[in-house]
């Protein structure tokens, strides 16, 4: 990506077909319609005057998580339904993960499935949520539990966007890409160690780089393994075992990818209870951690963590399963395996962990 550009098709490398591709996109489709949340109103416009001139342009009121809901999801697909959208239409989303993961359920309902072009604003949705055709709304309290996978037909780029993303959003999407970068290579990881996110401007080319790697890393792997039949997307659940079950209990007030980066350093020290790999490592994240310096609303409990991770969909039989880092870019149990361990067998190793970490 050249910094001097302002919109990009980062998934294709050659640029030229990318543009013909999409150019095709937009006139085979019988209508298109964008849809944005209002936090980033000034993104679509830009958007809608650059690529979709003319094309309807409808905002919704920002709700971050409380988007996901049955209400509003019933609330999109009337709104494709009173502007005549048929099959073969186009929907264009300009948002947040949490905007697009609703957005994308409603594409692939409506008419059993519509094309959808998605362009993510937030560091998070660039990077993770954008990518890999999982769309979501949350039932109750449990995140995710109804959705569907529906691939976007392509994602537009607007890094300039970012620069009115709020600076705790970006340091959650900062997280995100700590996990990914970790999966890729050493070299990723002391680009992205080099960087401080309260000090960076948010659309630098270095973070355009990050960017740029962790969409293709991320595209690379739901590609090979599209609906994690294969165990290969799994691997991009580094550091959400711990995450996930964080961010319960701390009752969703605490962004994602801040919990994800807590994640995967606690999850590196288990590890190294458990296993003694990568001491030099976790020291490393631990410094990552610092630099995002969030404060966390309490000390967190490990039993009680250890019993949430239990409670994950993605676990079963009393077992919790964990990706592993021997190293940066290295897997301790290769790319399709996860390793599941009992209860009796993590919980000392969770309190030393714990203790150490928030000591
Ligand atoms: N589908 C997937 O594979 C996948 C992967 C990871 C996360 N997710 C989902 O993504 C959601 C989190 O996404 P998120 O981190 O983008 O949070 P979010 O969508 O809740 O957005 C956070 C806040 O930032 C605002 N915002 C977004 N872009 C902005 C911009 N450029 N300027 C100003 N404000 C902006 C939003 O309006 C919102 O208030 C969660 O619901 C999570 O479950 C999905």
């Amino acid at each position: 990506m050249n910094a001097s550009n302002r919109i990009f098709l980062p998934l294709e490398s050659d640029e030229a077909v990318a543009w013909q591709r999409f150019l095709n996109q937009i006139k085979l489709a019988s209508k298109t319609l964008l849809l944005c949340e209002s936090n980033v109103i000034q993104h679509a416009q830009f958007i809608q005057q650059s690529l979709f001139k003319d094309t309807k342009m409808i905002e919704l009121v920002s709700q971050g998580e409380g988007f996901k809901s049955f209400k509003n999801l019933e609330l999109i697909l009337g709104i494709l339904y009173q502007e005549r959208l048929d099959r073969n239409s186009l929907l264009i989303v300009v948002g947040g993960g949490a905007f697009s993961d609703l957005c994308g359920l409603a594409a692939s309902l409506y008419h059993r499935g519509m094309a959808w072009i998605v362009v993510p604003t937030s560091l998070l949705s660039m990077v993770d949520a954008s990518i890999g055709g999982k769309t979501a709304i949350n039932l109750g309290e449990t995140k995710n539990l109804v959705g569907a996978f529906h691939e976007p037909v392509n994602l537009i780029l607007y890094p300039e966007s970012l620069k009115t993303l709020p600076q705790i959003e970006f340091n959650s999407g900062f997280g995100e890409m700590l996990k990914t970068v970790l999966l890729i290579s050493a070299r990723e990881f002391s680009l992205l160690e080099s960087i401080n996110p309260n000090q960076v401007s948010k659309d630098s080319p270095e973070i355009l780089k990050l960017i740029d790697v962790c969409m293709k890393f991320k595209q690379k792997i739901v590609k090979a393994d599209p609906e994690e039949t294969k165990n290969l997307r799994y691997m991009l659940n580094l550091g959400h075992t711990i995450g996930h079950a964080l961010e319960s209990e701390f009752f969703y007030q605490v962004p994602h990818g801040i919990c994800v980066a807590y994640g995967v350093w606690l999850e590196a020290c288990l590890a190294s209870k458990l296993h003694g790999i990568a001491p030099l490592l976790v020291a490393k994240i631990a410094r990552v951690i610092n630099t995002i310096n969030y404060k966390l609303p309490f000390k967190p409990d490990a039993i009680s963590v250890l019993n949430r991770c239990l409670g994950d969909k993605k676990n079963y039989r009393d077992t919790v399963g964990f990706v592993f880092l021997r190293d940066a870019g290295e897997l301790r149990d290769g790319f399709h395996t996860v390793t599941r361990y009992g209860l009796d067998e993590l919980k000392t190793p969770m309190q030393e962990t714990f203790f150490e970490c928030f000591a």
